[in-house]
């Protein structure tokens, strides 16, 4: 693991770097990328940078320069030679009183990354009772308020399965604790919109203009009756699902093969993953 914090690489990547104090820590008020490291190259960087900035603004963080953030980035894969890597890049409102209140805004900005393991090609996923609020200040914004994805996760590893996914407060299909949800009903791959309240996804996004999905908002009940789901993000890029609480899928059906084939092709093809 190499960590970068505020302008220096850590000697020790796990050792104390941060002041208690921290509003990230205190709060969870900071905002956080999570990016795929390919060969050193990280995927879909711009993209990712783009959906920081929006976090940042939604947050009211401070402004940050994305020439920084790409300093950082660079300092950390200086020397990472793994073939697949997962980064970090946390951004939070710093040193601040010990309440809800940030006083003067002192930021702090870390890139991280380590070596990731491919997932597998399908999972199962279990849906959780707790809503996701489409109309709460942090909807689509991805925060480091996320203990109510580690709750929902927690009970999905208690059942065997790698995924917990939401409803929103209108009962419709919203995201999973770090994925976005595809599934195909009558021959149609469809998604849930970013009306959901769901995390626009860079892997959802990618999918979007490089296979195609109707955005459509539907009770989660739906998911009942479809043929096949898949799982997108970061860390899974198309994964099919073969158990649905308690319902078994064919995994990965014809249409879900073709998407990761589809991605497979494209995330290889494109010649300046930088800009991506
Ligand atoms: C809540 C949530 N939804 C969806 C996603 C998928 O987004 P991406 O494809 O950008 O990884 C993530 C990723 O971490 C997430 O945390």
């Amino acid at each position: 693991m190499r960590v970068w914090l505020d302008g220096q690489i850590l000697a020790d990547p796990t050792g104390p770097a941060l002041p208690v104090t921290d509003h990230g820590f205190t709060v969870g008020d900071g905002v956080f990328e999570a990016i795929k490291v390919l060969d050193g190259v990280p995927f879909a960087l711009t993209r990712h940078l783009e959906r920081l900035q929006f976090s940042v603004r939604g947050l009211g963080l401070p402004p940050l320069e994305d020439a920084e953030v790409r300093k950082g980035v660079a300092a950390v894969l200086e020397g990472f030679t793994a073939p697949l890597g997962r980064m970090r890049i946390t951004y939070t409102a710093g040193h601040a009183p010990l309440g809800s209140g940030r006083g003067e805004p002192q930021p702090t900005l870390c890139v991280v990354v380590d070596e990731m393991s491919p997932q597998a090609e399908t999972t199962s996923v279990i849906t959780v009772p707790w809503p996701r609020n489409e109309r709460g200040a942090l909807a689509g914004l991805k925060t480091t308020s996320y203990a109510e994805n580690v709750v929902a996760l927690a009970r999905a590893h208690e059942q065997g399965a790698s995924e917990a996914v939401f409803a929103n407060l209108q009962g419709h299909l919203c995201e999973g604790t770090g994925s976005n949800v595809f599934y195909v009903v009558d021959g149609e791959l469809r998604t849930p919109s970013l009306a959901s309240g769901c995390l626009s996804g860079v892997t959802r996004a990618l999918i979007l203009e490089w296979y195609g999905a109707r955005e459509v908002d539907e009770p989660i009940e739906v998911l009942e009756a479809a043929s096949e789901i898949f799982l997108a993000s970061t860390t899974r890029d198309v994964q099919g699902v073969h158990r649905w609480n308690d319902r078994e899928l064919p995994a990965p059906g014809p249409v879900t093969r073709e998407a990761a084939a589809t991605w497979r092709s494209r995330e290889a093809e494109s010649p300046d993953p930088l800009r991506r």
